[in-house]
């Protein structure tokens, strides 16, 4: 089976939905839920024998311990994180504490774990390590995209963070040789993201009749991924890359935000129609984001050239897709707005007793 953290969230729900749909390899998903981790993403699983969620912090390293010496896993694939840049700019404590002090906790869990595996269940073991393009800082209009050789320069609390993070887990392989991946990929959008990042925000604002926040110029670049192209390349990062390197993943989308919140009028225009006018009058340029990367683009050309990975979807496929999804999720959307959503840790967790006091 594989150790799954932070499989609630976006990205790792739809990893963990993807993993189940194409093999019968459990998982263990272990999430803290915080704000940004749901269950209902993973709905579908309910009675699935194959998926175990458990609730739990990759901090608390006597409980991860506790689950790797019980479950066995072959591999950890590490999604949990704190991810949202704005919020690393208004309070960075918690950015520190997980991705930081988290993933140092996880890998001494990991470590003791592997170090104790017989011979070739210790050298089939894998840690990956999901990250970000952001570590890489920002680019002007005509440099070359990020490699994986690119300098680290990050610039958000966020992605100064998961620099860190990245850092510690070289370390890992260099020192102890433990068999480690990472993995830095750029913008994802798709079903489940959280309504506080840019595609999902625009979608859910626009039907709400509400602005739609555009920060600065809105020239800023992104290269945007479909969240499932994203979950492929991990799948074949985990079966065949090779341990201790350095993967970049990216979509070859590059596209100004500004363009992404047109292309999202448009598309809600033709599939949601307002009685009158279009989406794009709701469109309303605010103040800057502080230290605001300008561009961010990934060159992917290793993951393809080592295991033959390229993203399915084009930006035009799946931001139709996407829109599509969230008008036939309007009870998630809402579930997520109201703060339904985390009701759930309170009715499962709350009226059950510790096992020692129960027995
Ligand atoms: P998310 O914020 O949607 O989900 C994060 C998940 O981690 C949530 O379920 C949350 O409950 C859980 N979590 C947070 N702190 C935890 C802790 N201390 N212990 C256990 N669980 C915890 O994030 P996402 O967008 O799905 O991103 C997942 C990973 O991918 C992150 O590591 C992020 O840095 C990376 N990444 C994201 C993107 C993107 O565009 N969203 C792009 C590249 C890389
Ligand atoms: O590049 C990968 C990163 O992409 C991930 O590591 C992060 O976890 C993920 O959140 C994302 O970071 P961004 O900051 O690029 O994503 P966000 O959706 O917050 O913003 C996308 C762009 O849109 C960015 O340039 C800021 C801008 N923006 C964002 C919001 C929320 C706006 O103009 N208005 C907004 O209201």
């Amino acid at each position: 089976m594989i150790f799954v953290t932070g499989g609630a969230g976006f990205i790792g729900s739809n990893f963990v939905l993807d993993w189940l749909a194409q093999s019968d390899e459990p998982v263990v998903n272990f999430d803290k839920l915080t704000y940004a981790g749901n269950v209902n993403n993973l709905a579908a699983l309910r009675e699935d024998p194959r998926h175990l969620f458990v609730l739990g912090d990759i901090c608390d390293g006597a409980h991860v311990a506790s689950l790797l010496a019980l479950h066995k896993p072959r591999a950890i694939v590490h999604f949990a994180a704190e991810s949202h840049v704005d919020r690393s700019i208004h309070s960075p404590g918690a950015f520190i504490t997980t991705n930081v002090n988290g993933t140092f906790s996880l890998l001494e869990a990991a470590r003791a774990h592997w170090s104790g595996l017989p011979g070739a269940e210790k050298s089939a073991f894998r840690f990956l390590h999901v990250s970000t393009d952001e570590v890489y800082g920002t680019l002007g209009p005509h440099d070359a995209p990020f490699t994986e050789t690119t300098t680290y320069a990050p610039n958000s609390p966020y992605s100064a963070s998961k620099a860190a993070s990245d850092h510690l887990v070289r370390s890992y392989h260099h020192t102890y040789g433990m068999p480690t991946l990472t993995t830095n990929c750029s913008n994802n959008y798709g079903p489940y993201h959280f309504p506080e990042k840019l595609i999902p925000l625009v979608i859910t604002n626009a039907r709400a009749g509400k602005a739609l926040p555009i920060y600065g110029d809105g020239q800023q670049v992104r290269d945007w991924l479909y969240v499932s192209d994203h979950c492929a390349a991990i799948r074949a990062v985990l079966a065949g890359g090779r341990v201790g390197q350095v993967y970049n993943i990216g979509g070859w989308n590059e596209k100004a935000n500004l363009d992404v919140v047109l292309a999202l009028c448009d598309i809600l225009d033709q599939l949601d129609p307002k009685q009158t006018g279009s989406y794009r009058a709701q469109i309303s340029y605010v103040d800057d984001r502080p230290g605001h990367d300008r561009r961010y683009a990934v060159d992917a050309r290793k993951l393809e050239r080592e295991l033959g990975w390229r993203p399915a979807e084009t930006f035009e496929t799946g931001i139709r897709k996407t829109v599509q999804w969230y008008l036939d999720n309007e009870a998630w959307v809402s579930d997520v707005q109201s703060g339904n959503y985390q009701n759930w840790v309170e009715q499962n967790y709350a009226r059950r007793k510790p096992a020692a006091e129960a027995a």
